[in-house]
């Protein structure tokens, strides 16, 4: 049995691309491995939120964790900062970081662009996110293909560790789906759908209703040939709604490409709105149902027991092996 961790950011309501790239895939793993999902709000953090909607969000997305098929019974399901542990370990993280090397980093790059101040939490995000897989001792994490880099630094800084104070961490594996790695906005599909992105036309979130998703998809921008063809480099926004099409309807992008051939964008697009729609209706059903009830903090107050004992535990030996603190008395 592997252990697998993952997180996502309560910064807003996901996506379709958190939804394709990310949670969809927990779901297939809670089967066979030791798997912990955390709500990381303190990530989410690192940019300003609004305090009542950032509450808002950890429980809905607590609610959605749940709703797509996360079962408690078999994946542990937490806060980030109902475990201490993460930060603590966080800092140490920071100790063996470079400046330089955190600098290189793309979402830091992309999330500091033009803006006049930044927090230094939003440099220093990764070995947050270090600390939060390693805790755990983690074989592997499921994410996007946008977390690839974080996770290369994880293993680096890891290794560095091990290498300068002792053997504690496990090296994770990255695992990154091969379809729906990269789902991209559907305003401008060089840039990868986002849910803090302020322009909603530009994501469908996994709480948009039918009237909403149809309008979102009918203005998604095409191209003007009107062929329903994939090809990343010359058609990205076409291949882009064609891979949601494929994943959300289970069949392949050749049988898409069959089934529209001689057909225009009008109809395919009315006919992916609808799967969306048949997708996600499930999920908003179950969700709704569990944001009203008490067994959402119930599950979340258990998680929260079972990760703080397991992370404590790499958490202390960290501290040993750096000299942090006093020696245990007998
Ligand atoms: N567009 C995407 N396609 C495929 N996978 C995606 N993920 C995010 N966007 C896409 C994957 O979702 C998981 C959770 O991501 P996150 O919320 O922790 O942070 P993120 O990657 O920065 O996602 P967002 O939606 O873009 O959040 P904001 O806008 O707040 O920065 C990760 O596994 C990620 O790879």
């Amino acid at each position: 049995m592997k252990t697998i961790f993952s997180g996502i950011q309560p910064s807003g309501t996901l996506t379709l691309g958190n939804y394709l790239g990310a949670m969809k895939h927990f779901v297939e793993l809670q089967n066979d491995n030791n798997c912990y999902f955390c709500i990381v709000d303190q990530h989410a953090i690192t940019v300003p939120q609004d305090r009542l909607k950032l509450r808002e969000n950890i429980r809905s997305l607590a609610a959605l964790y749940l709703a797509v098929g996360i079962d408690p019974n078999k994946a542990t399901l937490f806060i980030q900062s109902e475990v201490p542990a993460h930060a603590q370990l966080g800092w140490i993280m920071q100790c063996v970081s470079y400046i330089g090397e955190l600098e290189r980093m793309t979402q830091f790059k992309d999330k500091s662009a033009g803006k006049e101040a930044v927090s230094a939490a939003l440099l220093t995000y990764p070995p947050l996110m270090a600390a939060d897989i390693l805790l755990y001792n983690t074989d592997i994490v499921p994410v996007g293909e946008d977390q690839k880099q974080h996770l290369e630094l994880t293993r680096d800084l890891a290794e560095r560790f091990n290498k300068k104070y002792n053997d504690i961490f496990t090296i994770p594996e990255v695992s990154i789906p091969k379809v729906g790695a990269r789902i991209m906005s559907l305003t401008d599909p060089s840039k990868k759908m986002s849910k803090s992105n302020p322009n909603p036309k530009s994501y469908i979130s996994m709480l948009d209703d039918e009237k909403v998703i149809i309008k979102k998809i009918k203005s998604a921008v095409t191209d003007s040939d009107g062929i329903i063809k994939y090809n990343k480099e010359e058609k990205p926004a076409v291949s882009n709604l064609m891979t949601i099409y494929s994943l959300c309807s289970g069949k392949t992008i050749e049988e898409i490409e069959s089934l529209y051939d001689g057909k225009g964008y009008g109809e395919f697009k009315a006919d992916l709105a609808a799967i969306v729609v048949d997708a996600l209706r499930p999920i908003q059903e179950r969700y709704n149902e569990l944001l009203q009830s008490e067994e959402l903090d119930n599950i979340l107050d258990q998680g929260a027991e079972k990760a703080n004992r397991v992370a404590r535990k790499t958490l202390e030996k960290a501290e040993r092996a750096m000299g942090l603190g006093r020696k245990r008395r007998k």
